[in-house]
């Protein structure tokens, strides 16, 4: 169902299947209800125009009623082509006090199975505000990101207008080959012919971004760094109560969900390969020892391999395990993790998957040009991939299960984190945006930000997780103020210093 510059949803007669999942998900994420009663009459984001481009879950409908409970006006969209859930991208449309046939919500698009180019098209429609000719109403003036997409579009729209054109199409064999940069060329080619200076009045409306994930945020430093990052960040993924929660204890969740949800292979007793033992890759190889596998990890990193060994886990190199395997998980971030000639040596029928933001981890292109490789979707995000031909003699006749195209799995092939894990990144990212905002209204010499990236103060990051406390029956302990003083602490904290790792 669409309405030109209002939704574009799967079907908003789901608004009602949505709508009770959404209530129920508000039992379980006390830290943005929390928010919504401190701060529902101070009304904090009156005036913040926030275009938010991240998973379209129940989850982030709660999110979305809690940023317009406190003022905001919000537009929405996913950040992954396959992770909305059409039941609560309709519910949101709907809205609260809305039917299907006299829909009030917040504008969102975004449906589950978007081409690349609906993709990009999305995140077009949440940065060009209705009523776009009026300068005062031109855009957003805030964006909420999950892996920066609504912020690569600005900087590349305003990088491009400023030059003057769009470059031509990349090509196979170019440096920067890559379908989806052709893709957000011919989206800003066709928004620079409609309003020559579009980009250049979004990107001078806005006053921050609260970005949600490592990806995105590696993104940020690296504009900051080369110094043309164009508005202040907060960084909410590297509060402590984010990836420490959610990287971790989400993924725990999310993972076997997925892989229950795909292919309903049991984990137990198998050798699950994990790439990766950071925040994500910590809950995934956890979530498949809980499940009896296995796990083997690989890790670049020496701190990271160390840990893993600890962990009692066996670090290998991908090759060491190709034959082994029966599930490959990728969660880097990193690039070219899983190669073709690696999906070419696997175990019969094993389970690749990617977990990481972007679908770059395992090279799907590569795979899909092997001679005489076929694909069969068994399901909707699940695909078969079998080699046939004798030209890779190892290889004939075996196949693998690639997850969601080598696409976020937890979202692709499940519904994401569960919510409470998520009331933990989302009250980061709420207080992320109240804390610009309320920076915004400065005068510019009294201002905290600029353009640079920060993370949240340390007393805040303690109130998030304070926030989530009764609802687990947690008696947490006080602090006399002898103990205090010997600790050199207060006893309202924060209670480590900033280096503390947690
Ligand atoms: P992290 O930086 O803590 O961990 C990534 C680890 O991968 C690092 O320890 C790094 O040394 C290692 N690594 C890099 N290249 C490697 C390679 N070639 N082989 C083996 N290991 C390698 O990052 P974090 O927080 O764990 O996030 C990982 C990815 O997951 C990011 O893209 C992030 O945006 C995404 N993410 C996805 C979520 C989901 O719901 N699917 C939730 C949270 C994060």
């Amino acid at each position: 169902d669409e309405a030109p510059g209002r939704y574009k949803v799967r079907d908003l007669s789901l608004a009602e299947a949505g709508r009770h999942q959404i209530r129920l998900a508000e039992h379980e994420m006390p830290g943005l209800m929390a928010l919504r009663a401190e701060y529902g009459d101070a009304q904090p984001l009156a005036g913040a125009r926030i275009a938010g481009s991240l998973h379209m879950t129940v989850q982030t409908a709660v999110l979305i009623e809690t940023l317009t409970a406190l003022g905001a006006e919000v537009r929405w969209a996913s950040c992954n082509i396959f992770s909305t859930q059409d039941e609560a991208a309709a519910a949101i449309a709907v809205g609260p006090h809305g039917t299907p046939s006299d829909p009030q919500g917040v504008p969102v698009f975004a449906w589950k199975g978007e081409t690349l180019e609906e993709y990009w098209d999305c995140t077009e429609q949440i940065l060009v505000w209705p009523g776009s000719d009026d300068s005062e109403h031109a855009g957003p003036n805030m964006i909420l990101d999950d892996g920066g997409d609504a912020t690569l579009l600005v900087h590349m729209g305003l990088q491009y207008e400023r030059a003057g054109a769009v470059p031509a199409d990349t090509r196979p064999g170019e440096p920067d080959h890559a379908d989806e940069t052709n893709v957000v060329r011919s989206v800003l080619r066709r928004s620079l012919d409609a309003d020559p200076l579009r980009w250049t009045t979004i990107a001078q409306q806005i006053e921050g971004v609260t970005e949600e994930t490592t990806t995105g945020v590696h993104r940020l430093y690296q504009l900051a760094e080369e110094g043309t990052l164009l508005f202040p960040a907060i960084n909410v993924n590297d509060s402590v109560t984010k990836s420490k929660f959610d990287n971790k204890y989400g993924i725990r969740h999310s993972l076997p969900d997925g892989i229950n949800r795909a292919t309903d292979v049991l984990m137990g007793g198998k050798v699950a390969f994990v790439a990766g033992y950071g925040d994500v890759g910590k809950g995934a190889a956890e979530a498949f020892r809980g499940q009896g596998a296995r796990v083997v990890v690989s890790e670049i990193d020496p701190i990271c391999a160390l840990q893993a060994a600890m962990d009692g886990y066996q670090v290998v190199r991908i090759e060491d395990v190709l034959g082994e395997a029966d599930f490959f998980i990728t969660t880097t971030g990193n690039r070219d993790v899983i190669t073709a000639a690696h999906m070419a040596a696997m175990k019969d029928k094993a389970v690749v998957g990617n977990i990481g933001h972007f679908d770059n981890e395992i090279d799907i292109a590569g795979l899909a040009a092997l001679p005489g490789v076929t694909r069969t979707e068994i399901k909707p995000q699940v695909h078969e991939w079998t080699f046939t031909d004798g030209s890779d003699d190892a290889a004939a006749g075996r196949s693998i299960i690639v997850l969601s195209e080598g696409r976020l799995l937890n979202l692709g092939n499940a519904t994401g984190h569960p919510s409470f894990v998520m009331s933990n990144s989302f009250a980061n990212q709420v207080i992320g945006q109240i804390e610009l905002w309320a920076d915004a209204a400065r005068p510019a010499e009294e201002r905290t930000y600029a353009r640079e990236v920060y993370r949240l103060p340390k007393r805040l990051d303690e109130k998030v997780a304070r926030l989530h406390l009764d609802a687990l029956g947690v008696r947490l302990t006080e602090l006399s103020e002898r103990q205090a003083d010997y600790l050199g602490i207060s006893v309202d904290g924060p209670y480590k210093p900033e280096h503390y790792r947690y």
